[in-house]
């Protein structure tokens, strides 16, 4: 799998950084709440940086958290220079706004790249941390894709953590993009005429074989828990398999995309140490 050989080669540049700095690259996790799908990442996300080397720090607050005391946590992160890469892990509870949250952690340690600098940098095609996911989809389609120049894209999902950031990706890389969401009109003849189609619309089954032209490549970023005809529930993505065979690849859900958001997180720590000690 793609996501092993990046965590082998971060793994490798960990064990340099080491003997170059005496110290681990270190990322802070900050979980706030009971959201069981939330504590499923973060703790795969945990599991990973230690498989590479990464010292991770947890920070898991109840979810009556104030908006204030969160601040402070990641104030106390940004300033410790022990620490080089901070995330806190989305969706944040209703009294939070997660918008000052994010805007509160450094640039140089938002390893999620959703500070608004690194959207900025992102935006004009300059230097930046890369959201994961988008990352991990660019990384899976340039093992396929030789030459970007004037394919079609259409993305299905206008999110911050995705539909955006991947469409600014692809734009970068001379795709003419089409982002979608849920009020465009008439989605099926619109990802008919793509070359490549990234779904991250959170509906499972939305995306149907007879919408995808033949020799396309497919990213589903969907993970849906969904209920069988049997009674038992399974992950599911947002494109049906089954109908896609004639496509040119369709990444697997689960473990297309998101071993590479995991894996692309470490090489974003990995990436924001050696700025910060560079
Ligand atoms: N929630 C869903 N996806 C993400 C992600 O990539 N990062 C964080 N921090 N939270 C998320």
């Amino acid at each position: 799998m793609m996501a092993d050989g990046i965590l082998d080669t971060v793994r490798r540049d960990v064990a340099a950084f080491r003997a170059r700095c005496g110290i681990a690259p270190a990322l802070a996790v900050i979980l706030v709440g009971d959201d069981p799908a939330s504590h499923v990442y973060v703790s795969r996300k945990l599991k990973a940086s230690k498989r590479v080397g990464i010292a991770s720090i947890e920070r898991h607050l109840p979810s009556e958290t104030t908006q204030d005391a969160l601040l402070a946590e990641i104030d106390a992160l940004n300033i410790d220079p022990s620490v080089h890469g901070i995330l806190v892990q989305l969706p944040l509870p209703r009294h939070i706004d997660a918008a000052v949250v994010l805007d509160r952690i450094c640039p140089s340690k938002d390893v999620d790249g959703f500070h608004p600098v690194n959207v900025g940098r992102l935006s004009t095609g300059t230097q930046g941390l890369i959201p994961c996911t988008p990352l991990g989809c660019l990384l899976l389609l340039e093992s396929v894709v030789q030459d970007f120049c004037g394919l079609k894209a259409v993305v299905i999902g206008k999110s911050n953590i995705v539909g955006k950031p991947v469409a600014l990706l692809l734009l970068e890389r001379e795709c003419t993009v089409t982002v979608t969401h849920i009020n465009t009109r008439d989605l099926p003849s619109i990802v008919s005429i793509a070359d490549i189609v990234i779904v991250a619309a959170g509906s499972p089954g939305l995306v149907r074989g007879g919408w995808v032209k033949p020799g396309a490549i497919v990213i589903d970023i969907g993970i849906n828990k969904v209920v069988d005809k049997d009674g038992r529930s399974m992950i599911v993505g947002d494109a049906v398999t089954s109908e896609l065979e004639h496509a040119a690849a369709v990444t697997p859900v689960p473990g297309g995309v998101g071993p590479m958001t995991i894996a692309c997180l470490l090489s974003n720590t990995l990436r924001a140490a050696n700025m910060m000690t560079a």
